[in-house]
């Protein structure tokens, strides 16, 4: 068995985001069609439902463990987090770092790009070496966290904002290790799922690895690839943010179509995002090609 805890499942900003007067923004503000307001980007998953590892950590976090008992303390001084594993350093993946500071033993898993990342910001040096165990993923090389294997692997996408260096041509800057998903399975019972909150094209490797998968949580962040330049929010496209979006022709709906995927689940949806609001058409389209739209509290047991 493996359980599966979505803790947040909107993009950076959550649901709704402190400055956004957007239609989803503004709904999950009045409760009305049916929007719940979401936390940012984080899941949880564990074999034995004692020790958990979590996938990124949301500037939420605090408020996520607060509530989630399967996350909470079982001792004066116990948390059943026994590691963190970041897929990007991106602000709405990292900064719940901050909140995991009151010297709590736990491995921090990432590639070698983000934990330098992580290092050039001194404040994370609240996590110290003697309590906290940085530990270096290497790409598809599995590693042993909480009795599960965590296997990194590279996807499309990009730095984290923040570092994006426009001098350095189209990429940004952007190096292998940046953005990684990551297979998740438990070794005793050889179930599987993955996990790619961040990823910007379907290419034939990456479909190669996901076909037949029994569970999928995948980049949801728009619906469409202008959704922020139309909606008057933005002026980036989902590409140059590092995401696929849902629709068009290259989108998520039309590259799963033939893979086979078990259960697939949007995860790190934009506020912007109209399969927010229940009664959509977008909405209905996602669910009509067999996806579910993840929510905070979603459980998954695989
Ligand atoms: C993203 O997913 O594109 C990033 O979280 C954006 C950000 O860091 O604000
Ligand atoms: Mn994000
Ligand atoms: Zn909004």
């Amino acid at each position: 068995m493996m359980r599966v805890l979505v803790l947040g499942a909107a993009a950076g900003g959550g649901l709704p985001q402190w400055n956004c007067g957007c239609e989803c923004c503004r709904c999950a503000r009045r409760g009305e069609r049916g929007v719940v307001p979401q936390t940012q980007s984080s899941i949880a998953a564990s074999a034995d439902g004692q020790s958990w590892i979590l996938c990124n950590a949301s500037p939420d976090l605090r408020q996520q463990l607060t509530a989630t008992p399967a996350l909470q303390p079982r001792d004066l001084r116990h948390t059943p987090v026994a590691a963190v594993v970041l897929t990007n350093a991106d602000v709405d993946h990292v900064a719940g770092l901050l909140s995991l500071r009151e010297r709590q033993p736990f491995t921090l898993a990432a590639s070698a790009r983000v934990h330098a990342a992580l290092a050039a910001s001194r404040i994370f040096d609240v996590l110290q070496p003697d309590c906290v165990a940085r530990v270096e993923l290497v790409l598809d090389r599995p590693a042993r966290l909480a009795g599960l294997e965590v296997t990194p692997f590279a996807v499309p996408g990009k730095v984290a904002l923040y570092l994006e260096d426009p001098a350095a041509g189209p990429g940004l800057g952007s190096q292998s290790g940046d953005t990684v998903a990551l297979a998740v399975r438990n070794p005793a019972t050889g179930e599987q799922f993955f996990y790619a909150p961040a990823c910007s094209a379907l290419t034939p490797e990456l479909a190669a690895r996901l076909r037949g998968a029994e569970l999928v949580l995948f980049d949801g962040t728009t619906w469409q690839d202008d959704e922020l330049i139309a909606a008057g929010l933005g002026t980036k496209t989902a590409g140059r943010m590092g995401h696929l979006s849902m629709s068009g022709e290259g989108g998520s709906l039309a590259a799963f179509r033939d893979l086979e995927v078990k259960r697939r689940v949007f995860i790190h949806m934009n506020n912007s995002n109209p399969v927010w609001l229940a009664d959509s058409p977008q909405r209905a389209a996602v669910r009509d090609a067999g996806w579910e739209i993840a929510r905070d509290g979603m459980e998954i047991e695989l």
